[in-house]
């Protein structure tokens, strides 16, 4: 089955199969280049990286109105459940099943807070949709790992932070696709605000197709 990923612009996609639909890091309101607004995400389940603001987002007014069930770090699904959300924990290492597929959460070398409060280990998530495979980074340094987190999930699409100053910059975020090897490598956290880098001229993997999308954009895999 194919999967169509829709950019929401920063961090943010909806990955959906036809059945389907998962947002990932739904980071809309306070966004500047996003296209789209809360009440217009229509999923099922959502997926977070970690809890900064930029990622974590419009999750609870978003969950609220669809009804869907958060796949995120255990402090995450804790302050989460606690507002009302349904939530499903999980932590670096460990897989969840799930109606569409599985979540599983690999390490990040970043941080994890929202509005002063910790909010656990920051991860990348890797998801199974429409049997397509997709590795979200989340916000991180490049981490040699990253070449074992290939081997093991063999990710279809890698969505790679190339921003700079809080992430791996574009040189890093080479090396980082060349080491997890995707079919595809999606570049993403950057341009959102002037402190991160206008643009991807300089993400350059070779051995796999490159897919710089904007904001709104959807496009179909598989
Ligand atoms: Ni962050
Ligand atoms: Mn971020």
């Amino acid at each position: 089955m194919p999967v169509t990923l829709t950019f929401l612009g920063h961090a943010g996609f909806v990955l959906g199969d036809g059945k389907h639909a998962v947002a990932v890091d739904p980071f809309l309101t306070d966004n500047p280049v996003a296209t789209l607004k809360p009440d217009e995400i229509s999923c099922q389940s959502i997926v977070l990286t970690h809890g900064h603001a930029d990622h974590l987002g419009d999750t609870v007014s978003i969950a609220k109105a669809n009804d869907a069930t958060v796949y995120a770090a255990f402090e995450i699904a804790e302050y989460l459940g606690g507002l009302g959300c349904k939530t499903e924990p999980g932590n670096p290492g460990g897989r969840i099943t799930t109606d569409f597929g599985w979540v599983a959460f690999t390490q990040a070398f970043h941080s994890s807070s929202y509005e002063g409060r910790y909010m656990g280990m920051p991860c990348g998530v890797v998801v199974s949709v429409g049997g397509q495979t997709v590795y979200h980074c989340g916000d991180t340094g490049l981490f040699s790992d990253m070449k074992l987190i290939g081997e093991l999930y063999q990710p279809d699409i890698a969505l790679i932070p190339i921003g700079d100053r809080f992430t791996m910059g574009p040189e890093l975020a080479t090396k980082a696709a060349e080491w997890i090897m995707p079919k595809v490598a999606v570049p993403m956290h950057y341009s959102t605000w002037p402190l991160l880098v206008p643009d991807a001229s300089g993400f350059t993997p070779e051995g796999m197709e490159i897919k710089v999308m904007e904001p709104g954009e959807s496009w179909q895999y598989g």
